[in-house]
């Protein structure tokens, strides 16, 4: 496959999938994208004060979570040692974002983490142990299942539940879960009712990640934190996005093998829309003055 290279807003580069029918990251910019929805969100900076971190990039794709979190944690701590698993579908991506100019919003050692993961899928060196998983996460989550990994911080960014709803389902997250330490942090771009009640249903905490700037009416959150156990460092959800998880928009995706098509999901999902008797979320965004 070739991946054509797209300017984001903050001079970092981003892919477009044909397939999926959208871009990889946020137009505003990749790079602040992976610093602030993913390392910043997960506390990865006071994380780093330990000697050992291990990460799960669900959905690598080009890798830039990955390299945002190398970076926050070796500024904070240059001999913290980190574990980290990759999970991408398509290997494609990640050996074509690593010409030049993809690469260089990064320092020269990420930027060697990032070629060798895309090159041989897996880095080892000192204070990295690193490895590249090709194919569907639902099948290689159980890998690191049996490996019994228990990450400090998971990222999770697969295309949008529209679009992407496999990898979005109660049932997925649950198995995600079992791979998060009992005080690690799981981040998400997602904001939307349905990926937070799965959250909720999978057995996360959840909290919010507020926006900081003025915004947009209909904007009302960067995404989502979830934690296994209370956290003190999850930010509460404000009434409107509480009062959204009551709506019908709030009903989960669901795959109980693991296995099924995005439009059998889409359609599962839909079936039980039609006969809840849950608030219309068209009478929520009317409420609280969303257009
Ligand atoms: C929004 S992009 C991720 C962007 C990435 N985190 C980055 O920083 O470049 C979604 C990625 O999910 C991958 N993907 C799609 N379906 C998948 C699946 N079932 N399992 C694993 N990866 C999948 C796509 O190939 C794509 O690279």
């Amino acid at each position: 496959m070739l991946w054509i290279p797209q300017l984001t807003q903050d001079g970092s580069y981003t892919f477009f999938s044909e397939e999926f029918g959208e871009a990889f990251h946020s137009h505003q910019g990749a790079k602040a994208e992976a610093f602030e929805k993913f390392a910043e969100a997960t506390r990865l900076a006071q994380k780093a004060q330990s000697n050992r971190l291990k990460l799960l990039d669900v959905c690598y794709g080009l890798g830039y979570n990955t390299a945002a979190a190398l970076e926050v944690i070796w500024t904070v701590n240059p001999t913290c040692q980190v574990e980290l698993y990759g999970l991408e579908l398509d290997a494609t991506v990640p050996k074509s974002a690593v010409a030049p100019a993809l690469l260089q919003p990064w320092s020269a050692t990420v930027q060697n983490v990032l070629t060798a993961l895309a090159t041989h899928h897996v880095c080892v060196r000192s204070h990295l142990e690193a490895r590249l998983l090709i194919g569907d996460a639902r099948q290689s989550i159980q890998t690191i299942r049996q490996r019994k990994f228990q990450a400090d911080a998971i990222f999770f960014d697969p295309f949008s539940p529209r679009r992407c709803p496999q990898l979005w389902t109660v049932e997925f997250f649950q198995a995600v879960a079992t791979c998060l330490g009992s005080t690690g942090l799981l981040s998400t771009y997602s904001r939307s009712a349905a990926v937070r009640s799965a959250l909720i249903e999978a057995g996360f905490q959840i909290g919010t990640i507020p926006l900081e700037r003025s915004h947009l009416r209909h904007d009302w959150a960067h995404g989502t934190v979830g934690a296994l156990s209370q956290n003190s460092s999850l930010q509460p959800l404000s009434q409107m996005e509480q009062e959204h998880l009551h709506t019908c928009a709030a009903i989960p995706y669901r795959d109980p093998t693991l296995n099924d098509s995005a439009e059998k999901i889409l359609e599962r999902r839909a079936q039980e829309q039609r006969s809840s008797t849950a608030e219309s979320t068209s009478s929520w965004r009317k409420r609280w003055g969303i257009a």
